[in-house]
C-alpha cells in the first residue's frame, strides 16, 4: 500500500505541486480576493523569518496588518523584521523568540502574548523534518514536538483570545506529504521500528490536518483551515531533502507561490466563507485522502490523538 500511495502521490505532485502546477492553478485565481486593507488586524505567524512564513508576513505587512513574527533565532528574526519593515513601510512588525519544539516556551509565549495583545489570525507555519532521531530537552521526539505538540499547544492556548476577535482564523501549513500516511496514533513519537524522518514528518502533517478538522467542529466561532503550499524552494527543502531538491530545483515554486494560499486563507473574505476545517491547495479545498489509499483513521483514533496531546500539553504547562 505504501508503494501505491507514494507512486500516486509523486505523479500528482509533478502535475500539481510544481511551479507549472501553480501557474496552471493561478489562471483561475481572482486577483481581487487579496485586495484587502488589514489595518487593525493582528497576525501571529510562526517560523516567519524564512521561506513561506516570511513571504506570508511580507504580504500581510504590505496590506497594513499588525505582524507578530514567532521565531526561535533572535538574529534571523531581527533580520527578517528589518527587511519586512523596509519593504512594506509598515512599522507594526514585532518579534517574539520562541522555540516551537519547547512545550514550556510555547505555553509561556501564548499566555503572555494574549494578556497584552489581540489576535485575529494565527498562522501555524513553523515546521521541520529532522532526519536523525533527536529528543528535545523535555524528552519529546523533535519532529513531533515542533510540528504537532507545539502547534497544538499554541493553538489551544490562543483559542480564548481568538474567540474575542472579529473574523478569527487559524491556518496550519501542513503538507501534501501527509497523503501518503494513515495516522498511527499508537506511535506518535516514532519509537517503533527504524526511524525515518520523512515518514515522521508526514505523520505529523497528517496529525495537523486531523486536528484542524477537530478544532473546526469544536470551536465554531473560529475559521480553521489547513493547507499544502506545493513544493517550494526554501531552506527546509534544501537542507532536509537535498536529493529531492537537487533533482527538482528547476521545477520548484518560489516562496511567494508557496505562500499564496496561506495569504488567501488568512485575509480574503472568500476564504472565510468556505466551511471551516478543510484542507486547501491553490485556493481550493481538496481531498485529504488519495483514492483507494485506505488512509482514513477511525473517529476513536482521532479522539485518542487529541487526548494524548491534551495530556502532554498539561504535563509541560508551567
Ligand atoms: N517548502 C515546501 O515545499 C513545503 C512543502 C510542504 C509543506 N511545507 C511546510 O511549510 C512550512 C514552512 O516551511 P518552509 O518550506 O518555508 O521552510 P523554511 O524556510 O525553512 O521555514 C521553516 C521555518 O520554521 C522555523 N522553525 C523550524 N523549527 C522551529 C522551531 N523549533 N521553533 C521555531 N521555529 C522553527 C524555521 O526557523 P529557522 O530559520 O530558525 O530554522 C523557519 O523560520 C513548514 O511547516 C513546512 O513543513 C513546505
Amino acid at each position: 500500500m505504501s508503494f501505491y500511495r507514494n507512486a500516486v502521490w509523486f505523479v500528482k505532485g509533478l502535475q500539481e505541486y510544481t511551479k507549472s502546477g501553480y501557474e496552471a492553478a493561478a489562471k483561475q485565481f481572482n486577483t481581487g480576493d487579496l485586495d484587502v486593507n488589514l489595518s487593525g488586524r493582528s497576525f501571529v505567524i510562526t517560523g516567519a523569518n524564512s521561506g513561506i512564513g516570511k513571504a506570508t508576513a511580507h504580504e500581510i505587512a504590505k496590506r497594513g496588518g499588525i505582524v507578530h513574527l514567532v521565531c526561535r533565532n533572535k538574529e534571523r528574526a531581527q533580520e527578517a523584521k528589518e527587511e519586512l519593515v523596509e519593504q512594506s513601510k509598515n512599522q507594526n512588525v514585532h518579534v517574539h523568540i520562541v522555540d516551537m519544539s519547547s512545550a514550556r516556551q510555547v505555553w509561556e509565549f501564548a499566555e503572555s502574548f494574549s494578556k497584552s495583545n489581540s489576535i485575529h489570525v494565527l498562522i501555524n507555519n513553523a515546521g521541520c523534518m529532522v532526519n536523525q532521531k533527536e529528543l528535545t530537552e523535555e524528552g519529546v521526539e523533535k519532529n513531533f514536538a515542533t510540528n504537532t505538540l507545539g502547534t497544538f499547544i499554541l493553538t489551544t492556548a490562543l483559542i480564548p483570545a481568538l474567540k474575542q476577535a472579529q473574523d478569527p482564523r487559524v491556518i496550519t501549513v501542513s503538507s501534501g506529504g501527509m497523503l501518503v500516511q494513515k495516522m498511527n496514533v499508537d506511535d506518535l513519537q516514532s519509537e517503533k521500528g527504524t526511524f525515518d524522518g520523512t515518514m515522521a514528518y508526514a505523520q505529523n502533517k497528517r496529525q495537523q490536518v486531523i486536528l484542524t478538522e477537530r478544532w473546526a467542529s469544536q470551536h465554531k466561532e473560529i475559521h480553521f483551515s489547513s493547507m499544502h503550499p506545493g513544493w517550494a524552494d526554501t531552506p527546509a527543502v534544501q537542507l532536509s531533502m537535498p536529493d529531492f531538491h537537487a533533482k527538482m530545483k528547476n521545477k520548484l515554486r518560489t516562496e511567494s507561490m508557496g505562500a499564496d494560499t496561506v495569504v488567501w486563507l488568512a485575509v480574503s473574505a472568500v476564504a472565510s466563507n468556505q466551511p471551516s476545517g478543510l484542507f486547501f491547495q491553490d485556493r481550493m479545498a481538496v481531498p485529504t485522502h488519495l483514492p483507494l489509499a485506505l488512509s482514513r483513521s477511525s473517529p476513536a483514533d482521532e479522539e485518542k490523538l487529541q487526548a494524548i496531546l491534551e495530556q502532554l500539553a498539561h504535563k509541560f504547562k508551567p
